[in-house]
């Protein structure tokens, strides 16, 4: 471990697909330094690559965020530490048994089965823009519709009420204040409360994850109302402002890199590998927390047992020792390894389907609009600030 004083963590970027300027002294003290979280709990950040990997894979990190020792990020985390988050929130050998129930909707084939369905939803979004344009704001009219529409699909909640929840998850992940975020997540509870109940009176279940769930594992016993109540709202919120934040930041980033663009366009095979290459690059959620149960043995030094750990995807994902040139797009390397969904048995529940996604809508996005350009000076364009999810709160385009 290098000594460095600590940095206060999360800042804000000042270039939206670089991670923040304020790390630059801790991209050089790998793999493990120290930071100052909001309230000035001292933390660990994590750096390195490799020691980033196994600790990610490390049973004595905890993911509880109930535990008063949890780190905090943000005062409004803080408004929803009493709640348990379903998935991400819990660990073995509990959180095995939630996942596997959760599993079979997220497979390989289960996202390839829905590339029909996410490129009509993609191609009736790209009809209505071009219809009512040039020009438009890329995040309402394609960006956010896209994945949400398909999250709403996969889960059997209903599209229309997407201004409620899409609102709701903004201040859940960004809320003003924690009573504002814990009001978001009442409102979320309640909303759920009431699709349980209709979708309960119904004889036989729809064909969303949440009617095999209410119909299945809510009736047997299985999962309690809070528990069904919990996973809809972890699969709504992650399945859309993610993606939704990665086609926004995506498209910027690609406009800002025109050669990249066009050397993309000339060879459509090379699509995966830029998906991939780009969730290195982005890595949109930067900060994922853990709480050591144990005294840890790591990056020549311990961790000890209630230490909070966090993990900066950002500065990981531009390991120089292992990504050459970290800090430029290349669609040659090989980035798979890249942690921007996270590793180990929280990895990323919905990354076949985030991939799905990502590709069709990039691709018809820019063989459909071959002209498509920002709309504004690239530097008056907002993005989000360091504490949440990265993305752009807006995407002037026109073509
Ligand atoms: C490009 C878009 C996405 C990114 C960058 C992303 C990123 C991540 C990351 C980094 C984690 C691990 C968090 C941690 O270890 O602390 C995670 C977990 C998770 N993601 Fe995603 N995600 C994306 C899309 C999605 C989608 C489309 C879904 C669909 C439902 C989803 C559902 C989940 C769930 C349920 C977990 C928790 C898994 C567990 O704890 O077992 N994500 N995601």
């Amino acid at each position: 471990m290098t000594e460095t004083e600590p940095v206060a963590f999360p800042q804000d970027r000042t270039c939206p697909y670089h991670p923040a300027t304020a790390y630059d002294p801790l991209r050089a003290a790998r793999p493990l330094t120290r930071i100052t979280l909001y309230d000035g709990r001292p933390a660990w950040l994590v750096t390195g690559h490799a020691l980033a990997r196994d600790l990610l894979a490390d049973q004595r990190l905890s993911t509880d965020r109930t535990h008063p020792d949890f780190p905090a990020p943000t005062e409004r985390f803080t408004a929803v530490k009493n709640r348990r988050v379903a998935l991400l929130g819990v660990d073995d050998p509990e959180h095995r048994t939630q996942r596997r129930m959760m599993v079979p909707s997220f497979t390989l084939r289960r996202a390839a089965e829905l590339r029909p369905q996410i490129q009509r939803i993609v191609d009736g979004l790209l009809d209505a823009m071009i219809e009512q344009g040039p020009p438009a704001e890329l995040v309402n009219a394609f960006a956010l519709p896209v994945p949400s529409m398909v999250i709403c699909a996969l889960l059997g909640v209903p599209y229309a009420d997407h201004d409620f929840f899409e609102g709701q998850s903004r201040r859940l992940l960004r809320g003003p204040t924690a009573v504002d975020t814990q009001h978001a997540r009442d409102q979320l509870d309640a909303y759920f409360e009431e699709l349980i109940d209709s979708k309960q009176k119904q004889p036989e279940p729809g064909e969303g994850v949440l009617d095999e769930l209410v119909h299945h594992q809510l009736r047997e016993g299985v999962l309690t109302r809070q528990e069904v109540i919990s996973f809809a709202t972890i699969l709504l919120v992650a399945g859309h402002e993610t993606t939704a934040n990665m086609i926004s930041l995506g498209t910027f980033t690609l406009l800002q890199h025109p050669e990249r663009l066009a050397e993309l366009r000339g060879d459509p095979e090379l699509l995966p590998g830029a998906v991939e290459e780009l969730m290195r690059m982005l890595s949109i959620a930067d900060g994922l927390l853990r709480r050591a149960t144990e005294d840890i043995e790591a990056g020549g030094t311990t961790i000890r047992a209630g230490d909070g750990v966090v993990f900066s995807t950002s500065v990981i994902n531009r390991d120089q020792d292992v990504y050459a040139d970290p800090d430029a797009l290349d669609w040659h390397r090989p980035a798979r390894h890249h942690v921007a969904f996270g590793f180990g048995i929280h990895q990323c529940l919905g990354q076949n389907l985030a991939r799905a996604e990502l590709e069709i809508a990039l691709r018809t996005l820019f063989d459909r609009l071959p002209t498509l350009r920002l709309a504004a000076p690239a530097d008056e364009i907002p993005f989000k600030p360091g504490d949440t999810i990265q993305g752009m709160l807006e995407l002037p385009v026109t073509w």
